[in-house]
């Protein structure tokens, strides 16, 4: 569950800085007092920060830097302190999924039967790395252990959808199985 031990950064690095500045959006009114809130619910106590960045990313889905400052400024805090916590535990993201959620499984039997070899092509086609999202925001990939299916291995899933035996020349049109009725949904009207 952990990813790796930096929850004492004592300042904040050049690196940390980048990585806030590139993940910056604008938060609602609504969004703002929804965050205040939560963090009053735990009486703006520093030692339930875990609890507070919880509650948010349940209401919220991720936390993107704006949030991370605006939990800091709540429990009087440091956002480096918030930023090592939320980087450290494998639960909590900095990044919004996207429409159409790609996982690989990487557990052992998918691995030998070539998971690897698809996730590259995976990353290949929609041009971001696992933990990423594409810029339209329509395909996000991640990596998932043993989903239970491995007689069907390699297995990728695309939402709640399962896709088994897959080989890197599927990737294309797997993707394009979404994109494509995106595409051909009609324009909501007002
Ligand atoms: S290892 Fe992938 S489904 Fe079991």
């Amino acid at each position: 569950m952990k990813k790796r031990i930096n929850c004492c950064i004592p300042y904040i690095s050049t690196e940390l800085k980048k990585t806030l500045a590139m993940s910056k959006i604008k938060l609602s009114e609504n969004t703002i007092q929804t965050i205040k809130s939560i963090c009053a619910e735990f009486q703006n106590r520093e030692g339930e920060l875990i609890n507070v960045l919880h509650r948010v990313q349940q209401k919220l889905g991720y936390l993107p830097a704006e949030v991370q400052e605006l939990i800091a400024k709540e429990l009087h805090t440091s956002v480096a302190k918030v930023y090592g916590v939320v980087t450290f535990y494998s639960f909590f993201t900095m990044i919004p999924k996207g429409e159409f959620p790609i996982s690989m499984c990487m557990g052992t039997a998918c691995y030998v039967r070539g998971a690897e070899q698809v996730l590259n092509e995976f990353k290949r086609q929609l041009k971001v790395e696992v933990g990423q999202s594409t810029l339209d925001g329509k395909f996000s990939l991640n990596c998932l252990r043993c989903v239970g299916a491995c007689g069907l291995a390699p297995v990728v899933m695309v939402g709640e959808k399962v896709y088994g035996r897959v080989a890197p020349a599927q990737v294309k049109k797997i993707i394009a199985e979404y994109r494509d009725a995106s595409a051909a949904e009609p324009a909501k009207s007002a």
